[in-house]
């Protein structure tokens, strides 16, 4: 079998080996306590799964749904946009539902690169980004993302040779894996960065709801101009706790939606019915779920931080998402960090290289983990024999 170059040429997606090392543990009748994966423990709140049993008895949803999504899902975007950020959107040329974010975020590329353009992309950062550009036959150029520059890209720092070529800009706040927010300022800077050279924009904001301490995201639509160079993609898979369900959205630019939009009809049938009735449920109904979630959390993320600290592994406490960014103990790559831990106390973490090159010398670890299990993984990490010997 001839497989294509494109195809050969993409390593495995990031958790594909986590999950295969953790199976294999567990085959072994090990017990792994993971804080590898962003998925949240907590179900999907009560309404919005009775919502979803009611569409599901209907036979209007047993068929193929329209690929762009139920008018209805539409609005309840805008309706949510407008409520939580003060944004107005036209529901039916700036909102884009799709089959979860991770779908448009690979997609996108599709729509902007040819073989050659290139993409800017973030170091380190949610993997799909590189991957789709790769795909598409687009060249990445990694903005590195370090504590010197507080997590946020330098854009003053790429080359012009660089920029004559670049189609498209890849940003992501609150941002995963290194915890990072970013303010209006620096969405207006993006704003005018992408004006002046003729590049879109597109801010991945799955992570806006999870926030910590009152902190409020702004989102990337706010900055002044935003609309008519980007889009932003969003999602309920953890603001819900829906990942399981795939859903998510984009909305912004009506040419880049549309752009997206017709990519989508040739590719996929669109969502089933009965998840888009979910979905706006979520949107529209009660929102105390999402302060119950963050506050359980925050909780987490205390704990974690706490413990990493009092055994000597440097980590700041985020002010949204589900991750704490902590730094490597001298002596370790992360790899070999992450390796040590599965192996000798059967904890996962996920290796900052696996984000990018920058993302070495951390190791990213999910709150996404009931407090019975995130107890029980920090307790063998304080009775780690490798704790002895951490040191800076
Ligand atoms: C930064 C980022 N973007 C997008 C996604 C995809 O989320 P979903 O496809 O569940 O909407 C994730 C998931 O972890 C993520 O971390």
């Amino acid at each position: 079998m001839k497989l294509s170059k494109r195809i050969e040429n993409l390593p495995p997606y990031l958790f594909v080996e986590t999950t295969r090392k953790i199976a294999e543990k567990k085959a072994r009748g090990e017990d792994v306590i993971s804080f590898a994966i962003g998925d949240p423990d907590i179900p999907t709140p009560r309404h919005i799964i009775d919502r979803l049993c009611q569409a599901a008895q209907d036979p209007v949803n047993h068929r193929y749904p329209e690929s762009e999504g139920l008018p209805e899902l539409h609005q309840a975007i805008a309706e949510w946009y407008e409520k939580r950020f003060g944004i107005s959107l036209d529901a039916a040329k700036e909102v884009l539902p799709l089959i979860g974010s991770k779908e448009g975020v690979a997609h996108i590329a599709w729509c902007f690169i040819d073989p050659g353009d290139i993409a800017l992309v973030p170091d380190p950062a949610y993997p799909t980004y590189k991957a789709s550009i790769v795909l598409a036959g687009g060249q990445p150029y990694y903005m590195p993302l370090n504590e010197k520059n507080d997590f946020l890209p330098d854009l003053g720092n790429v080359p012009a040779h660089v920029l004559e070529k670049t189609k498209l800009l890849w940003i992501n706040y609150p941002n995963n894996p290194t915890g990072a927010v970013a303010d209006i300022d620096f969405f207006n800077r993006v704003v005018k960065f992408a004006q002046q050279y003729d590049i879109t924009v597109c801010h991945d904001g799955p992570y806006s709801e999870v926030t910590f301490d009152g902190y409020q995201p702004v989102s990337f639509m706010q900055a002044e101009g935003a609309r008519e160079i980007g889009i932003e993609f969003h999602s309920l898979s953890k603001s819900y706790n829906m990942t399981g369900w795939r859903i998510g959205m984009a909305v912004g630019n009506a040419i880049a939606i549309n752009a997206l939009k017709v990519l989508k009809s040739n590719l996929d049938s669109g969502i089933p019915q009965a998840i888009q009735y979910a979905a706006i449920e979520a949107l529209t109904g009660p929102q105390d779920c999402i302060q119950e979630h963050n506050t359980i959390y925050q909780k987490r993320r205390d704990l974690v931080v706490d413990m990493l600290n009092s055994i000597g592994i440097e980590a700041k406490p985020p002010k949204a998402g589900l991750y704490v960014w902590a730094k490597v103990p001298k002596g370790y790559t992360s790899v070999e960090f992450a390796n040590a831990l599965l192996e000798e106390i059967g904890v996962v973490v996920t290796p900052g290289v696996g984000y990018g090159e920058h993302g070495e010398g951390y190791i990213r670890i999910s709150l996404t983990i009931p407090d019975a299990g995130l107890v029980k993984g920090l307790s063998r990490l304080a009775g780690w024999r490798g704790v002895k010997k951490l040191a800076y």
